[in-house]
């Protein structure tokens, strides 16, 4: 059996604090002793109500933050146990995809340079190559190459999305750890990038963690469900466990605030 593509063993972070001088706050633990594991080509969906952990969680595994304890292993290998080097190119395999597209653009650059910086601090590519592969982004994204010239303030929501997408799987990574990534879009917009993704993690075979403070849309893509509450799991099973036969008091509760509870079984 191969390794999964994500594994996170007690996975813990503390926040404030300082260094416990009296007076102070004590620590606490946005993130707390959380554990999972993706099998490659599977989608965990990560829910909870905001404050509970979730980005976090994103960050660490994404290697923008240290964790306070725990270990992230991708593909087998565990982060901590690798050099610097090795680590980087691990982590050229994991993008976060944010929810606010367009504040993760930086506005003074079109979306053509936005797709390129990776290509050339990541993979190296020369401008000749790195224009192919923009191009190739855009259609894998279904962005109009008409886009490409824009800047980000020219873009709509929908297409912002798009481009971040691009932009995350320039460096053809093999998770995409997905951070409300349709929180910002209206419904209609919302299915339209939730195929999108679909249809990606077929073609390029992506794992993905999928957070999302709404069920509905978790419910339509994820394939087991992590429900987080004060930086916990509270509860952790398939999708279709999790939101037909839940476990937890907290996770009934989550599943009868989706309005009209449009979703009823997995
Ligand atoms: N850099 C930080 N410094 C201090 N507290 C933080 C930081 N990032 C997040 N937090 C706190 O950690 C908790 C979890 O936040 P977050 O992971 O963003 O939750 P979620 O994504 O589920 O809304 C919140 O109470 C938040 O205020
Ligand atoms: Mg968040």
């Amino acid at each position: 059996m191969s390794a999964p593509a994500l594994e996170v063993t007690g996975l813990s972070k503390a926040f404030g604090g300082g260094l416990g001088v009296a007076g102070r706050r004590t620590p606490f633990l946005a993130v707390d002793d959380v554990s999972f594991a993706v099998p490659k080509g599977e989608v965990l969906g990560i829910v909870g109500e905001s404050g509970s952990g979730k980005s976090t969680v994103a960050r660490l595994i994404a290697g923008l933050m240290t964790p306070t304890a725990g270990a992230i292993a991708v593909d087998g290998r565990t982060l901590e146990s690798l050099g610097r080097k090795e680590r980087r190119s691990v982590h050229a395999e994991v993008q976060l995809v944010f929810q606010d597209a367009l504040a993760s653009l930086n506005p003074r650059r079109t979306v053509r340079r936005a797709l390129a910086a990776p290509l050339r601090s990541l993979l190296g590519m020369p401008r000749g190559a790195a224009e192919g592969r923009i191009a190739n982004l855009a259609g894998q994204v279904g962005l109009d190459t008409a886009m490409l010239d824009r800047y980000p303030h020219e873009l709509s929501g929908g297409q912002a999305q798009r481009v971040a997408l691009a932009r995350a799987l320039a460096a053809s990574p093999r998770l995409l750890l997905l951070d409300e990534p349709t929180s910002a879009l209206d419904v209609a917009l919302q299915n339209r990038v939730l195929d999108l993704l679909q249809s990606l993690k077929e073609k390029l075979g992506l794992t993905y963690v999928f957070i999302s403070h709404d069920l509905a849309v978790v419910s339509r893509i994820a394939d087991t469900v992590a429900v987080m509450k004060g930086g916990r799991i509270v509860e952790h099973g398939s999708a279709a466990q999790v939101f037909g036969r839940p476990q937890a008091d907290y996770t009934r509760l989550l599943l009868a605030s989706i309005p009209g509870n449009r979703r009823s079984c997995g």
